[in-house]
């Protein structure tokens, strides 16, 4: 026989046997243990889509789950139960018996040829299995293919840290609901599972507050301008048109959003710095009520007004940490103003820091006597702070890491150094992110189970379009995902860049801009490290 003419019958065979070769397992973050099997699984117009037990969030999970089914394979799913689950089926199902060693956010997923079972302890745990199925099909006709190849394969899977985040800017910059859904949505494919919305800051207020309405009326709004400095000095006869907020209504719906797709929204309200948009619309705020920041920390009136918008905060956002900020305070104001000082003698404080340290711990007793949990940029540290508030390490500096550690707080890891996104690329800025161990050497193992995770940062000073937000966020958080999720031994970043090549390609899919792997050092605005 000629060679071609058995290469035909060899393809016609395979084509006939379904026994053409699999593709490889490709999915970011990569899975703690992968065991290929032979085979592969059709997702095609006859898979029936079924949902065993659900536990208490049934509707919620079967309807985020075929959501996702619709959108991403681009056909409606047949629909069954657990005992339809038979030939050409995918069953999601809540393990009756506790599945041990995966916890609360992991699963197990099994691809045969006829059947598909993803299980797991929780609805988190299934909404992962669904990520990492939609994953392994191809990609190459997802646009308008009737059919998708999985291969065969078990997966255990779970993640490596449980705080695994991304921060959002909206004060600089506003970005509306639609694209803020659309971020979280992506960061859900890649099982980040916290969102923390910078949501105040100089250049605009953007959360409903009903006793303070002028916050939204008025501070919620600046200058319509394209130079880099969008905010100081306003001429009196510039309009002040540019900006928005979002209505309660709007919270919640983003909120719940973000909750069905694994994410908790932890929302910053920065107090008692970056405070010009809410000092603009209430100068009492300020110290002689001058108008310039920070916040007066001797003035009760001061102390009552922010007690009061968390408290409208706590009744939009349910997850129980909730963020002061405290970053780049001007403290030095304080040392001019005679409200300030006579706290400062009152409570027996020695300086401006252990002021700032005194407020927030005052507010960390409102949140603990709500039931909620404190977060604080790292500044928070400086003046002495309770060892039960939450700290985002962001200076870089590993004597403040230490000093968080020895004093309780819980750490998650964002420094300057490589989690923030809105600093100018190069080609070894992923490398470093992936690669480099952030953990201070001198960290006990005690003091080491303190760190809840990372998270991204992205301010949006020099980011004043959606296009741009995405390129500065892709692919680096795609690496910041498998470096949060992925055990450490796991990691290599070669294959990693690998992997990620095929990635791409589904962000084209899902209309993401990013920043292309070869594009080498960005310059820019965006270079500029101040906030
Ligand atoms: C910060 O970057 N100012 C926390
Ligand atoms: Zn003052």
């Amino acid at each position: 026989m000629k060679k071609t003419t058995t290469l035909i019958i060899l393809l016609a065979a395979a084509v006939m046997f379904g026994c053409q070769k699999p593709r490889a397992i490709v999915v970011i973050p990569e899975p703690v243990e992968i065991t290929p099997k032979s085979g592969q699984f059709t997702i095609d117009s006859r898979t029936t889509l079924c949902f065993g037990n659900l536990g208490a969030e049934a509707s919620e999970t079967s309807k985020i789950i075929r959501e996702l089914y619709e959108q991403y394979f681009g056909m409606r799913p047949n629909l069954g139960d657990a005992e339809s689950a038979k030939k050409r089926s995918i069953l999601f199902s809540v393990s009756e018996k506790e599945i041990k060693g995966i916890g609360s956010e992991g699963y197990v997923l099994r691809v045969r040829p006829n059947r598909i079972v993803a299980e797991a302890n929780t609805a988190a745990g299934l909404f992962y299995a669904m990520q990492t199925l939609m994953q392994m099909a191809g990609t190459d006709k997802l646009a308008d293919s009737k059919s998708f190849a999985v291969p065969c394969a078990v997966i255990t899977d779970y993640p490596r840290f449980g705080y695994r985040g991304a921060h959002l800017d909206v004060s600089r910059h506003f970005f509306d609901t639609a694209f803020v859904k659309k971020y979280i949505d992506m960061l859900a494919f890649y099982k980040i599972n916290k969102f923390h919305w910078h949501l105040t800051d100089d250049h605009g207020w953007r959360v409903q507050t009903d006793q303070y309405p002028e916050l939204t009326r008025v501070g919620a709004w600046r200058p319509e301008r394209t130079s880099w400095d969008t905010l100081h000095p306003v001429r009196p006869d510039e309009p002040m048109t540019y900006g928005g907020f979002y209505t309660k209504e709007q919270i919640r719906d983003i909120v719940h959003y973000a909750a069905v797709r694994g994410i908790d929204v932890v929302p910053e309200m920065d107090f008692p710095g970056h405070s010009l948009a809410e000092i603009r619309c209430y100068p009492w705020l300020s110290c002689h009520g001058d108008g310039i920041e920070p916040l007066c920390l001797g003035n009760d009136r001061v102390l009552d007004f922010c007690k009061k918008v968390f408290d409208e905060v706590f009744d939009l956002f349910p997850y129980e940490y909730v963020e002061i900020g405290g970053d780049e305070v001007i403290r030095e104001r304080w040392s001019g103003c005679e409200l300030c000082q006579e706290r400062i003698r009152k409570e027996g404080l020695a300086d401006v820091a252990q002021l700032q340290a005194w407020f927030t711990r005052e507010m960390e007793k409102h949140f603990n006597a709500q039931g909620r949990k404190m977060v604080g940029w790292d500044e928070i540290l400086d003046g002495g702070v309770s060892p039960t508030a939450t700290v985002n390490w962001w200076r870089s500096d590993p004597v403040t890491f230490k000093k968080a550690a020895v004093n309780g707080n819980e750490i998650i890891m964002c420094p300057t150094t490589h989690c923030y996104f809105d600093y100018a690329q190069d080609d070894q800025t992923m490398r470093h992110l992936y690669e480099d161990n952030l953990i201070p050497e001198t960290l006990t193992p005690d003091e080491r189970k303190l760190i809840k995770g990372m998270q991204a940062n992205i301010w949006c000073e020099f980011i004043p379009t959606e296009s741009r937000m995405q390129t500065m966020v892709f692919p680096r958080a795609i690496a910041l995902a498998e470096k949060t999720w992925t055990p450490m031994e796991a990691h290599d970043f070669e294959d990693f860049v690998a992997r990620l090549k095929d990635q791409l390609g589904r962000l084209d899919i899902m209309g993401v801009d990013y920043r292309p792997l070869d594009a080498g050092l960005t310059v820019g605005f965006n270079t500029i490290m101040f906030h």
